[in-house]
């Protein structure tokens, strides 16, 4: 008779002390395994936001349908969360392939989408399998959202969006609305927190620094347009506001700016996924200087190929899971190097000054 693996639960909690090991021995080959995955089985979106490289028409790339089911049975044996997507929108992701292999892996979704698909019978499928919700909305203002949203309607996402977030309300879910800073939101983002509390119903915003991925970079990059200053005293404004309404803010954003402030206390079902979340920020705040991602984090791109980081930079790249399996690409030679320079302290270029690997200094 053969022996059933462990359960899940505990497959989860003897990893996550695997790493702890690792990491206070400054291994380089790990038993850990990553509790973070972001895979999609296709590169799709239905937009073209301007601050992204999908504007720039980027080839849409899919894995290959024989190769899906065996990808997703070597990858999510490990993982506790799943962000569904390659620089793309995961509400295309082919679901009929994805929800019965959650279902079977015990994996929960980190959804962060645009919203112009999400209608309510989107959201009851999703639901069951959603640990965390974001909505990518950069503006209250229709003209500024529309410009960089193209080709998305203002007032139908914003819809879209108020009645998720009601939804998600019912069942305990967080909902987190994201922005990205841009040199036209910048005077208006006291606003935005308005419309957030107002118009979405929602308490947490996250503003990302905008990441130089298309040719538009120059036009829209708020410090470029502005300067760090007058970007300064707006974020500091946005800060009063959310303080003032009651949202949760966190600015992902270069030092001096980067922060996190709680001003609501966010309804959270504990769960694996919940649980996950909470020892990684312990973790990565007893680690301060070595990436977060590194330590429990794996970025597939529909084509296979891997890597330690939510952006994906050529340079870091770890091999491709479809043709050399997880372990080779988890414990090959790219990750050990990696590990080791992380212990050094000797970061890779496109490492340093990360917001990611910066974000636990901030954390209280
Ligand atoms: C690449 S998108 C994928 C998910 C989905 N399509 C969406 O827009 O929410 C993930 C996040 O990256 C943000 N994003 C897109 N382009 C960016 C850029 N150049 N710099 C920083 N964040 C960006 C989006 O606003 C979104 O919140
Ligand atoms: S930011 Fe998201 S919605 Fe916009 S083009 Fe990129 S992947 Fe699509």
């Amino acid at each position: 008779m053969t022996t059933p693996p462990a359960p899940k639960y505990r497959r989860e909690l003897s990893s996550f002390v695997a790493l702890n090991t690792a990491l206070a021995q400054q291994k380089l080959v790990w038993d850990s395994k990553p509790y973070f995955l972001e895979y999609s089985t296709n590169s799709s979106c239905n937009l073209r936001c301007k601050m992204c490289p999908q504007s720039e028409e980027l080839p849409m790339v899919s894995t290959p349908r024989d190769k899906r089911e065996e990808l997703l049975d070597q990858l999510l044996p490990h993982a506790t969360i799943l962000t569904p997507s390659a620089l793309s929108e995961p509400l295309l992701n082919n679901m009929k392939t994805l929800i019965p292999k959650l279902q079977e892996h015990q994996v929960s979704l980190n959804l962060i989408t645009n919203g112009a698909l999400m209608t309510p019978e989107v959201l009851e499928m999703m639901l069951p399998h959603i640990h965390q919700l974001t909505f990518s909305i950069d503006s209250q203002i229709k003209e500024i959202f529309e410009m960089m949203r193209s080709p998305a309607n203002f007032e139908e996402v914003t819809e879209k969006a108020r009645l998720s977030v009601a939804r998600c309300k019912e069942v305990a879910l967080p909902v987190t609305i994201h922005m990205v800073l841009v040199a036209d939101n910048v005077p208006h983002l006291e606003g935005f927190v308005d419309y957030v509390v107002d118009d979405l119903g929602a308490h947490d915003i996250t503003v990302l620094e905008l990441l130089d991925s298309t040719n538009d970079f120059d036009q829209l990059d708020a410090f470029g347009v502005h300067g760090e200053e007058v970007v300064g005293a707006a974020l500091e404004k946005m800060r009063a506001r959310c303080e003032e309404r009651g949202v949760n803010l966190r600015i992902e954003v270069h030092a001096p700016h980067g922060q996190e402030f709680t001003y609501y206390d966010q309804p959270a079902r504990i769960n694996s996924a919940a649980i996950m979340d909470i020892m990684h920020v312990e973790l990565a705040k007893s680690h301060l200087g070595f990436c977060p991602h590194v330590m429990g984090y794996l970025k597939v791109e529909p084509d296979g190929e891997a890597f330690p980081c939510c952006r994906g930079p050529r340079e870091l790249r770890l091999g491709n899971v479809i043709e050399d399996g997880f372990e080779a690409v988890w414990n090959g030679e790219p990750m050990q190097r990696l590990r080791k320079q992380m212990f050094e302290g000797n970061l890779p270029k496109v490492c340093q000054g990360c917001a990611v690997l910066e974000a636990p200094k901030w954390f209280k």
